[in-house]
């Protein structure tokens, strides 16, 4: 495992970051094995959220990390009423408070590494958390030495914009961001990897693949088909050839679709790459993606020829 600057925090993070939204309430047992396979293999950032099946996450992680101070650990507040990109905006600065207490509570720590306003959606709302009294319940929570970073994370089904971000960076309040960027949506690479290196923001990626379900996403050539399928027929891609041509991701091979969506985003200046896996063996298959350069100039062109006028996500 190779670790990286997570900017001006100053920490020194593993390139593979263990995305721990999925399985907990689910199979407790399993993903408190997959947790420790992560951190035998070297990874030591994990990012949840209070909401994350419903507080199981963050405490399962808790049970998880018991003996394991060292491990970062990067948590969320929402301050909306859904994780629906057309949520209402509730935060308020008791909300949040309280929202940081229990996270503490639940994942048995008495002091949070990395705390996020979770999905940040709109500029108007952003504006919101920066005023109304959140971020600066932010900062005295630093202040207070219970949570030792902040940032924010954009809404993952990011319209490629990323105008929250763009906003936020250079405004200097954060230290992290949590950001969409994956081989199909490639726009945060120009238009945000660089105000993050000009402010020394920690960057951690989520997304690395797409929007992934169970039919669609880069977790299988099939599932990478549907989802080509999908971004032509919302007219993000042509309806012609070279998409609609069966051998379009050939020139990925030797690499599995995953493993070279993985490598895609280490290939760019980020801090980590963040990606959830429910079993050990997936773990095992994305650690093979964690070699020096991860993609070579010559595909990761081809990647930006094909895919570089994306500009949402898709489902
Ligand atoms: N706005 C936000 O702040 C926001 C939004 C979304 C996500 N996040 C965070 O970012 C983390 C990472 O997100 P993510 O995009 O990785 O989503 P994710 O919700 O963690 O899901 C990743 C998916 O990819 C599958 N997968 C992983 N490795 C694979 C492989 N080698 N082969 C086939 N399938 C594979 C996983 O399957 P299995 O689960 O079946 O193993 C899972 O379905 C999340 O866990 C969450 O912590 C934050």
């Amino acid at each position: 495992m190779q670790y990286r600057r997570l900017g001006r925090t100053g920490l020194q993070v593993s390139e593979l970051s263990y995305g721990a939204a999925r399985g907990a309430a689910q199979n407790p047992s399993q993903f408190i094995d997959t947790v420790h396979a992560c951190l035998d293999a070297g990874i030591n950032l994990i990012d949840t959220a209070g909401g994350y099946d419903l507080g199981e996450s963050e405490r399962v992680l808790g049970q998880a990390l018991v003996g394991h101070d060292d491990v970062i650990v990067e948590t969320k507040y929402c301050p909306y009423d859904s994780y629906r990109a057309d949520a209402t905006y509730v935060g308020t600065p008791d909300a949040l408070v309280a929202a940081a207490e229990e996270s503490l509570r639940r994942l048995r720590r008495d002091r949070l590494d990395i705390f996020l306003g979770h999905g940040l959606r709109t500029l108007e709302t952003l504006d919101r958390f920066m005023t109304d009294g959140c971020y600066a319940a932010m900062c005295r929570l630093r202040e207070q030495g219970k949570v030792r970073f902040i940032g924010i994370s954009e809404l993952s089904e990011g319209d490629g914009t990323h105008q929250i971000l763009q906003r936020a960076v250079p405004g200097g309040a954060f230290d992290v961001v949590m950001l969409t960027i994956n081989l199909m949506l490639q726009t945060a690479v120009e238009s945000v990897l660089p105000l993050c290196a000009q402010h020394d923001v920690g960057t951690v990626v989520m997304m690395a693949l797409n929007q992934s379900s169970g039919v669609s996403g880069l977790t299988s050539l099939e599932a990478a088909r549907e989802l080509i399928r999908r971004y032509i027929g919302t007219g993000q891609l042509p309806d012609a050839p070279p998409y609609t041509e069966a051998g379009l991701l050939d020139f990925l091979q030797p690499y599995p679709i995953p493993e070279a969506a993985i490598r895609y985003v280490l290939a760019q200046p980020v801090s980590t790459c963040c990606v959830g896996v429910r079993s050990q063996e997936r773990l095992a298959q994305n650690l093979r993606a964690l070699a020096p350069p991860y993609l070579d100039a010559q595909r990761q062109e081809r990647l930006k020829e094909l895919f570089g006028g994306i500009v949402r996500q898709t489902f």
